[in-house]
């Protein structure tokens, strides 16, 4: 999964489109910059083949926003009582974000089994998620945070991982130089991984 920041509007439709060649299915653009809810309008009317999804949802009111953006999924790094409301509230599918056991166990008594594993790298890593799976099998990642190309397939051989995310796939620098072919590049490798 691209955890895209975008920092200019005009990078968005190119870089779905790079995404989209290179293989990957879907795309969580990150609600952190100014234009992240015109870029998830502008991939959801002119990249319908990508999935667009909303990330970084840490404000209740921003589930409502991104949806009406064009969202079709949502994602956030936590899991507080307000923010799984809002997000369920949507109808749309969401991945609520979790660190620790209980947030897990939080999220599994909301009656959700989907999850953002966040921030993956510093808080244990595959070997964490490999030691969790036995005592609370039913929940599923998607981790993200400090994963790269040598790391992610160490995740996705785990039973309890579903994707990964991270933000490799778009390198600001390629972004800046709209080096897109870069991009397309960097997905067609990570489309590669579950092959
Ligand atoms: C996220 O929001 O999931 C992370 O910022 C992605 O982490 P990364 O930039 O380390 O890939």
């Amino acid at each position: 999964m691209p955890v895209v920041v975008l920092e200019r509007l005009e990078h968005a439709v190119p870089v779905a489109k790079a995404l989209v060649a290179g293989g990957l299915p879907a795309i969580e653009l990150t609600l952190r910059t100014d234009v992240a809810l015109d870029a998830i309008r502008a991939i959801a009317d002119e990249v319908p083949e990508i999935l667009v999804g909303a990330g970084t949802i840490v404000r209740p009111e921003q589930a409502a926003q991104a949806v009406a953006a064009g969202a079709r999924f949502l994602v956030s790094p936590g899991a507080t009582p307000a923010l799984l409301a809002a997000m369920a509230d949507t109808g749309l599918p969401f991945l609520p974000g979790t660190a620790t056991v209980s947030e897990v166990l939080t999220v599994l008594e909301a009656g959700f089994t989907e999850m953002k594993f966040f921030p993956a790298e510093a808080a244990g890593g595959a070997a964490y998620l490999r030691s969790i799976s036995a005592p609370v099998p039913d929940a599923r990642f998607c981790p993200t945070g400090g994963i790269t190309p040598a790391t992610a397939p160490d995740y996705l051989a785990l039973p309890n991982v579903g994707c990964v995310g991270g933000s490799w796939l778009t390198p600001p620098d390629a972004l800046a130089a709209g080096d897109y072919e870069r991009i397309a590049d960097l997905a067609r490798a990570a489309a590669a991984f579950r092959a």
